[in-house]
């Protein structure tokens, strides 16, 4: 009898995600009739503004409904590029861009790419759960940087260069960062471009896709841009998701050397042809309309985040280090708990509190809470939680 489905060695190898569990358990409960709080979300809670929405509609009515190129939108690729010249520091051309599903397929098409068997990519931790799976996914070893709630999750630069081997690949930085909210300082961004200069087999993938969410004072520095000697060597990964809350259009974008550009559209051409045409159309229009959308939802995630912070910080037990970007917060959980997904189990039976645990961005000490709620939202889960931190779990 030949046997049913077998899997390849990569299925196998690969993690199911560990918030999906909780999701799941989050909604089943909502649907036996328990009130759940969720504080898990990792996106706006904005619908998309509808000058975009109009310009995909516009699309559609066109005809914009068949196949494009497979590296993007012409004129959308040269808006992006204009948008890195002038907004980011990063002389581009449309030759550096391509389109792609979201920031993440950006890396995905990124780490095929460039990644080959035994070549190892470091990763700090936190981090975004996806980049260790991607990596592997190509074959590649991940290499995780940890830090600690105590250091201000600030980059050890010391470990950072006693990591690097001969097989040292690509070194992933991501400010404003997912899951604690950090803010990279343009000295530490130096100090790392030293560290990069020391070792020329080394590339960087810069995520920036939380960019425009930052705290008041707080600016965004592109690895790029602080190290122009270095940016043939950085790949920039970016997206409107987070910006003009268009998660669901999945549009983002990859900027790096024409060659690499040249690569990644081949595999995109051999994968999923074209991002959605009529979508790219409402990104063009995202990007040449007015930007007071995305600075009016940065405020409001503002005005939240520091709710949020405001609330963690008066809650005993936890160490916050206060997140000046994004929308999330990562606080480290008191001593006596093992298991930050023991914790969030226990907050979803108990409480009805639904959090990310912490071990899914390579931290177990801590959990994820999200401020793209309403204010209510984060009171009521901040006041669901008081009594978890002093609870044996
Ligand atoms: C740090 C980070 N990078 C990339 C992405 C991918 O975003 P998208 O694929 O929705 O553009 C996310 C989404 O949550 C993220 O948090």
């Amino acid at each position: 009898m030949p046997r049913p489905t077998v899997l390849s060695n990569r299925a196998e190898a690969l993690k199911p995600s560990l918030t999906l569990a909780i999701s799941a358990r989050a909604k089943a409960l909502q649907q036996d009739g328990r009130d759940i709080c969720s504080m898990s979300a990792g996106e706006p809670d904005f619908n998309t503004p509808d000058f975009i929405v109009e310009a995909a509609i516009k699309a559609l009515r066109d005809g914009v409904t068949r196949y494009g190129p497979a590296a993007g939108d012409p004129e959308l690729r040269e808006a992006i590029a204009d948008k890195l010249t002038q907004h980011n520091n990063i002389p581009s051309t449309a030759t550096n861009v391509l389109v792609t599903n979201g920031g993440k397929q950006a890396i995905f098409n990124l780490f095929q790419v460039l990644l080959n068997p035994g070549d190892q990519v470091l990763i700090p931790a936190p981090y975004w759960l996806s980049y260790p799976e991607m990596a592997r996914l190509a074959g590649a070893e991940p290499v995780v940087i940890p830090s600690s709630a105590e250091e201000g999750f600030s980059l050890d630069l010391d470990a950072l260069e006693a990591a690097i081997t001969p097989n040292t690949r690509l070194l992933v930085i991501n400010s404003p960062g997912n899951p604690t909210g950090r803010v990279i300082e343009r000295s530490e961004m130096l100090a790392v471009a030293e560290i990069v200069r020391r070792h020329p087999q080394l590339l960087v993938m810069s995520d920036e896709i939380y960019e425009y969410l930052l705290e008041e004072g707080e600016t965004h520095h592109s690895f790029a841009a602080l190290a122009p000697d270095l940016a043939e060597r950085t790949m920039v990964v970016n997206g409107f998701a987070k910006g003009w809350a268009m998660t669901g259009w999945r549009l983002g974008y990859l900027v790096a050397p024409p060659e690499v550009i040249k690569a990644a559209a081949a595999l995109q051409s051999q994968s999923t042809s074209n991002v959605c045409s009529f979508a790219q159309r409402g990104a063009l229009a995202a990007l040449r309309g007015s930007q007071d959308c995305v600075k009016s939802m940065a405020a409001s995630f503002n005005s939240r985040r520091r709710l949020l912070t405001q609330g963690l910080k008066a809650l005993d037990g936890l160490t916050l280090v206060p997140p000046r970007g994004a929308f999330y917060a990562f606080p480290k959980l008191p001593d006596h708990v093992s298991s930050s997904l023991a914790f969030c189990e226990a907050a979803l039976e108990r409480e009805g509190l639904a959090l990310v645990p912490g071990a899914a961005f390579g931290d177990d000490r801590c959990v994820r809470l999200s401020c793209a709620v309403s204010h209510e939202t984060i009171e009521d889960g901040l006041s669901r939680l008081e009594p978890l931190l002093a609870s044996q779990l």
